[in-house]
């Protein structure tokens, strides 16, 4: 064997992997296709977006709500090459950290795409069209996702477009139509709706990003609206074509068949991701996809050769970073004759709109559908000293707690630092804590977490102590 683990991609997944592999004493082979390590998360995903999520929310506030603080500016421009540029610095920092935490773990990093010969040899072909073969004792795939571009949406990379060209445009756009509420959409549309374009979202189904509590998003939903974003719900997109320098989108609504069109600079296409294993040679290793090509694993998250694990995007569940690292982990763990455990439940989903949208175990829909007995607490933040005094007044915090036992079920934040506040919400559900534990523990004053004390109050006892 040329090495004891070679781990398939540099993404959140496969690079945690690696640095836990090799903290427990393992030599571990890294394969990155691209020159920089990190995967989507990195290069193009979560840390750029969030780049441009802040830099688009100073620029925002700077024209709407500097004055009400008593601030006064004059000749507000955007300076859309320097915006770009610094969320370029941002990246490539944290990039090379990653290459640095590799060297510090002494993880051999090899640039190429790999793709199976068989279960135990994986081809790596490198950049200057030379060949590399390698023997493994246990392969980790964690090779992620692309998003899903429709044939008939025609994806050019420059006006119909994804979340990855419009991480790098250069030119703010009047108009642009987004193809999908969900979390990209709403993301990406948040930046540039701040940054002056006319966005307009077409969704297919009745309600902005499914899977999150039907209550906060409809409440987000008239928060993004105030802001300027336009909604249209309940159509489908049939094509997207470019007329000159515009794009046009054919749309109908899901009761209707008469067409509509629409035109705009930009398209975003946004309706969701596929896992990718394009390259990767799996008919070679007789490795099993689901359906959605996904790959497919047991509890262990081993495929059906059981020296060969997936992890990430390119399996089953949430497609969050998050999750991918800590099954990183986790197979590290059961390699090294572990006992490793994660909880999906409690995996916190995050939205990085403004107000932030975060959640954490079950949605009131859910509980529903399963005939769970629960009851709800709620208190809003313009109830909360802290968020008037930083004028964050939109959005809730909801604690759903099981009926008999008071053991919170799941927690729902719409509302400032909602991202970093779900914390709260995961380790208490952790430790299987009452909405009464949540009401007892003292929260600082003032804070955003008062919100949460405050609706385990209401979850527990029936009744908010400051409404
Ligand atoms: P990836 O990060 O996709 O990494 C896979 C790597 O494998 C890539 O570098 C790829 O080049 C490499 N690879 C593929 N095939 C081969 C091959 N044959 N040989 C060699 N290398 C190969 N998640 C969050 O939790 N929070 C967020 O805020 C967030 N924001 C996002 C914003 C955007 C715009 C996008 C697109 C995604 C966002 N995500 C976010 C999702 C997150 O990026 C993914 O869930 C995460 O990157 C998945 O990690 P992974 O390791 O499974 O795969
Ligand atoms: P998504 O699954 O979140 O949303 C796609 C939306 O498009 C859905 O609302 C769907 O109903 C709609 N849709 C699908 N087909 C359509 C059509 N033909 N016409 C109109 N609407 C259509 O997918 P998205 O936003 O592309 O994100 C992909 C993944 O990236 C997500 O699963 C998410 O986990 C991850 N991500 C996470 C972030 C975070 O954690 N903050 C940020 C960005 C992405």
């Amino acid at each position: 064997m040329d090495t004891q683990v070679l781990i398939i991609g540099s993404g959140p997944g496969g690079y945690v992997a690696a640095i836990r592999c090799a903290q427990l004493g393992m030599k571990v082979t890294l394969v990155e296709k691209y020159p920089t390590l990190g995967g989507t998360c990195l290069n193009v995903g979560c840390i750029p977006s969030k780049a441009l999520l802040d830099s688009s929310e100073h620029y925002d506030q700077a024209r709407h709500t500097f004055k009400d603080h008593g601030i006064r500016v004059n000749g507000l421009e955007i300076d859309m090459a320097q915006m770009i540029k610094r969320k370029q610095d941002v990246v490539d920092q944290t990039c090379k950290g990653v290459q640095f935490l590799m060297k510090k773990n002494k993880i051999e990093v090899l640039q190429g795409t790999a793709g199976f010969k068989s279960p135990s040899e994986v081809e790596i072909k490198k950049v200057d069209g030379t060949t590399v073969f390698i023997r493994a004792e246990k392969i980790i795939i964690a090779t992620g996702s692309k998003p899903i571009t429709p044939a008939a949406f025609n994806y050019d990379k420059t006006r119909i477009i994804t979340s990855t060209e419009a991480l790098n445009l250069s030119e703010v756009p009047k108009r642009m139509i987004v193809i999908g509420a969900g979390v990209i959409g709403l993301e990406m549309g948040s930046v540039f709706a701040r940054l002056g374009t006319q966005v307009e979202v077409i969704e297919f189904l009745d309600r902005i990003l499914p899977g999150m509590d039907g209550e906060g998003s409809k409440e987000l939903k008239k928060v993004l609206e105030k802001s300027g974003i336009i909604f249209h719900l309940d159509h489908s997109v049939m094509s997207v074509t470019t007329i000159g320098n515009e794009v046009q989108v054919t749309y109908q609504s899901r009761e209707s068949t008469e067409q509509k069109s629409m035109k705009a600079d930009y398209c975003l296409i946004a309706i969701g991701r596929k896992a990718y294993t394009q390259d990767l040679g799996l008919v070679n290793a007789g490795i099993l996809q689901d359906e959605k090509g996904r790959i497919v694993i047991n509890e262990h998250l081993q495929t059906n050769h059981p020296h060969i694990f997936a992890i990430g995007d390119v399996i089953r569940g949430a497609m969050l970073a998050h999750k991918a690292s800590d099954e990183g982990i986790y197979v590290a763990e059961f390699m090294a004759g572990q006992k490793p455990h994660i909880d999906y439940n409690l995996i916190p989903g995050v939205v990085y709109t403004w107000p932030e949208f975060a959640g954490v175990g079950q949605t009131e829909e859910q509980l529903k559908e399963k005939n769970t007995p629960y009851k709800t607490g709620k208190f809003p933040f313009k109830a909360l000293a802290r968020s008037r005094a930083s004028m964050d007044t939109d959005g809730m915090v909801k604690v759903l707690a099981d009926r008999d036992t008071d053991q919170i079920l799941g927690v729902h934040i719409l509302g400032a630092r909602a991202a970093d506040l779900i914390m709260e919400a995961v380790t208490l559900m952790e430790f299987k804590a009452s909405a009464e534990d949540m009401a007892r523990i003292c929260h600082p004053h003032p804070t955003f977490s008062e919100a949460l004390k405050e609706a385990g109050f209401a979850a527990w006892s029936g009744k908010a102590l400051h409404l």
